[in-house]
């Protein structure tokens, strides 16, 4: 595609997205902090004691977003420093909580809130985690309390992010907490995922209801990946239909409807409805599937990337028009507005981020040209942050992050996204200062 201007609607969510135990810092009474001081488990040897001490810096923060010009933004609460022990519940954690919700919004910015993002009390990691049935309770009993004291200040509710990879690396591979490597714990979790997810959709609309609050937006947030095979053969097919369906499937429909795919657990164990007002996307990447009969373990799959694709730091291939086909796909199943929840790229040179900001967004316009009701798109992530098993190290901010001094520094493509959202797009002032384009 030329480079060239285009614009998204006036009252679309532009924002970034973050996760509370990777920008806060100070709390150690969660799973991924006592993981991450274990040793061996996080690859520079860093951990999430402070991380981008935001729980002290919410001013400066706020007003760094301010500078985005951002309209939105996607942030989760950290469910051991509310619930610190089993049923107890933390005035001080609310009240901060609260504090941060009203400065976000008197900045005009519109908070998504995100209940579990991977990190759980260490109460719960212990006493069976999320492979126990107990936990579908005590789930809901937490986001009720969370509701009931925040609710007059968030309309927009995610409830768990990515119940595929945080169960896949705590639970099926091992290299998150709590370390499991067990396919029928895999498949436990997700069970219990799907049905804290339902539990969680009926008590956010309940308590809001009762709180006289209308506008509720309720849904998940799914991992979605690209997965094609990488030769046009019915082996490496079968192969991405059976990933599609343990890695992605299982969550989205199961979430979406109550059907739980998992053979054993019936097919409606929570009941049977409609349970999502939004879908929520988040899109890195895609794999290349090959067709490897000597690996039922792994779906018969072998996961690459395709060959001569430009990759990101980590590695992963940088493919805009994935966006495209995952938001459609979705939208054509579901027809519920979309919100991408998180896009970004790990990129500590800021050699590539603009233009795949630039790449991305231009598919969130093909989409809406299209007629898919793609309704914001949060960034991922705000500024550089503890990024889970690879520590300090992998770097996905629009902002840079000092961990010496704190210090944040807008990048280059921060002032890109920040141009992008005082323009409500990309202007031939910007493809010229951004992309050298002669007008
Ligand atoms: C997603 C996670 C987020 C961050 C990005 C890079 O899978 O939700 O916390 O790790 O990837």
């Amino acid at each position: 595609m030329k480079d060239e201007v285009f614009s998204l609607p006036a009252d679309f969510t532009l924002g970034t997205a973050t996760a509370s135990l990777q920008i806060e810092g100070g709390d150690t009474n969660n799973s991924w902090y006592r993981w991450s001081m274990k040793g061996g488990t996080v690859k520079d040897g860093t951990n999430s004691l402070v991380a981008c001490d935001h729980w002290n810096r919410i001013d400066e923060d706020v007003s760094l977003m301010k500078k985005l010009r951002v309209n939105g933004y996607r942030m989760s609460l950290e469910w051991s420093r509310i619930e610190p022990e089993e049923g107890t519940f933390s005035a001080t954690a609310f009240e901060h909580y609260r504090e941060e919700l009203v400065k976000l919004r008197e900045a005009g910015i519109e908070p998504m809130v995100t209940l579990h993002h991977f990190s759980n009390p260490l109460w719960l990691e212990d006493d069976g985690g999320w492979t126990d049935p107990r936990v579908v309770g005590r789930f809901e009993r937490y986001t009720e309390e969370a509701v009931r004291r925040l609710g007059d200040l968030v309309s927009r509710w995610a409830t768990i992010n990515e119940p595929n990879v945080y169960l896949h690396g705590g639970y099926l591979e091992g290299f998150w907490p709590p370390g499991e490597r067990s396919v029928s714990s895999f498949f436990r979790g997700a069970v219990h995922m799907i049905g804290a997810h339902i539990a969680a959709y009926r008590t956010i609309h309940a308590v809001r209801s009762v709180l006289g609050h209308d506008g509720t937006a309720v849904g998940p947030v799914h991992h979605l990946r690209v997965f094609d095979p990488l030769a046009d053969r019915p082996g490496e097919r079968f192969a991405c239909r059976l990933t599609d369906r343990f890695f992605q499937r299982l969550f989205t429909e199961g979430m979406a409807t109550g059907r739980v795919l998992v053979p054993s657990s019936g097919r409606y164990p929570f009941g049977r409805g409609d349970f999502q007002d939004f879908f929520g996307v988040n899109y890195y990447t895609r794999d290349m599937v090959a067709f490897r009969p000597c690996k039922p373990g792994r779906m018969f799959a072998e996961l690459s990337v395709r060959e001569g694709a430009a990759v990101n730091d980590l590695g992963w291939e940088i493919y805009p028009e994935g966006l495209y086909r995952i938001c459609r796909k979705y939208y054509e199943q579901y027809r519920k507005p979309v919100y991408i929840t998180e896009n970004g790229t790990c990129d500590a040179a800021d050699a590539f981020r603009t233009r795949y900001v630039y790449d991305h967004l231009r598919e969130v316009r093909r989409l809406i040209d299209d007629g898919i009701d793609v309704r914001g798109y949060y960034h991922w992530t705000l500024m550089d942050n503890f990024e889970w098993a690879e520590g300090e190290s992998a770097r996905f901010g629009l902002i840079e992050t000092d961990y010496e001094t704190q210090k944040r520094t807008i990048r280059p493509s921060g002032k890109f996204y920040a141009d992008f959202c005082k323009n409500r797009g990309v202007t031939d002032a910007m493809l010229k200062r951004y992309f050298g384009v002669k007008q």
